[in-house]
């Protein structure tokens, strides 16, 4: 790792619909020092969208970094501003989402077939002192071809970024869904370890199948960091180990402060965002554990009828009568 580049060794995935504010709030509670991201946010929603707040603010969840969505060297500049004046720590471009709709507006996983447009985007966000990645995959359809990888990273390099996050599958734009795009196309995690060794000062960050703590902790001995999605979209809980494996730091406590903490946190946004978003990261606290029906029914009833006071009831109730389980 370069002295002056802050750790990335174990980050949490952006992930559309899961790494919401909400999320993110519960994700740190959890841990302490994992490098966070938002969902993917398209340039023009960033810019313009009323909305925005809900979506887009920080609430000091450092580190952390916001991904955005585009390929208009303009509107990324000003995304950056954006970024830098809500005080996120990096500013990362997509250019690894397959779907049609993120096709449609020219960016994604698309973009890798534009080299130089891709580079032009980072050098239009590279100002205000704010760190500049990218996230993309290996290749594009079916065959790999590692001479196509480099070349497009041999471009990229010359915009001075520093980190760079790759999916290591190729990503499929035609015939497949973005589900599929996480399964199908072959892993390669060999591709990542030979741009590497061609470019030892830039940060490359491994993600794709990484589904167990300990097997991510040996990739970080070969490779500058690790990104999660899935294991964390299913079992955020897990997030409290992060920082003595990864960190050498002691497990943050997890207990029924954590819950009263999450919902106090979410209490504000109440009837301004949907239950479901606000509640579904916490959902994922059954993951793993029996004889939770009763709670969860009581829940997804208490849900239905916006019942906040008795919400965080339940879950109390759960974590204090699975304590064994939970806080092990
Ligand atoms: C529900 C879901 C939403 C996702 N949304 C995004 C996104 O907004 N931006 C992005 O770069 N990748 C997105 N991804 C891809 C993940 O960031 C990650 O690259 C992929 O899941 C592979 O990592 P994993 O095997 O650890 O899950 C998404 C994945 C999932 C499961």
């Amino acid at each position: 790792m370069k002295p002056n580049i802050p750790d990335r060794k174990f980050c949490v995935a952006p992930m559309m619909g899961y790494t919401t504010p909400y999320a993110r709030r519960l994700y740190r509670i959890l841990s302490k020092k994992t490098f966070l991201f938002t969902e993917m946010i398209a340039t023009k929603t960033m810019i313009h969208s009323q909305n925005k707040n809900l979506i887009i603010k920080n609430d000091q969840q450092n580190p952390i970094a916001i991904q955005v969505g585009g390929s208009d060297p303009l509107d990324l500049s000003k995304c950056s501003d954006i970024a830098k004046s809500l005080n996120y720590d990096e500013i990362n471009l997509n250019v690894g989402c397959p779907s049609k709709a993120v096709q449609k507006g020219s960016f994604g996983a698309c973009l890798m077939k534009d080299k130089h447009l891709v580079r032009k985007c980072i050098e239009s966000m590279q100002k205000n002192n704010i760190e500049v990645s990218m996230k993309c995959r290996i290749g594009i359809g079916k065959v790999f071809n590692y001479e196509f990888f480099e070349e497009f990273i041999d471009e990229i390099e010359k915009s001075g970024i520093r980190i760079i996050y790759v999916h290591a599958r190729n990503a499929i734009l035609n015939g497949i869904s973005p589900k599929g795009n996480r399964s199908i196309p072959p892993l390669n995690y060999e591709f990542v370890k030979k741009i590497k060794k061609k470019y030892p000062n830039i940060n490359f960050i491994l993600n794709g199948g990484i589904n167990n703590l300990e097997y991510a902790y040996n990739l970080t001995k070969e490779f500058d960091g690790v990104m999660l999605g899935r294991l964390i979209q299913n079992n955020p809980f897990c997030l409290r180990k992060i920082d003595s494996i990864f960190y050498g730091s002691s497990n943050n406590t997890f207990n029924e402060n954590t819950i009263h903490e999450y919902f106090e946190f979410i209490k504000p946004n109440i009837g301004k965002d949907s239950i479901f978003r606000l509640l579904s990261p916490l959902l994922q606290i059954f993951f793993g554990i029996p004889n939770s029906k009763k709670y969860k029914l009581e829940i997804h009833k208490n849900m239905k009828e916006n019942k906040i006071e008795a919400l965080e009831k339940t879950f109390l109730q759960f974590t204090k009568d699975q304590k064994e389980i939970l806080f092990s």
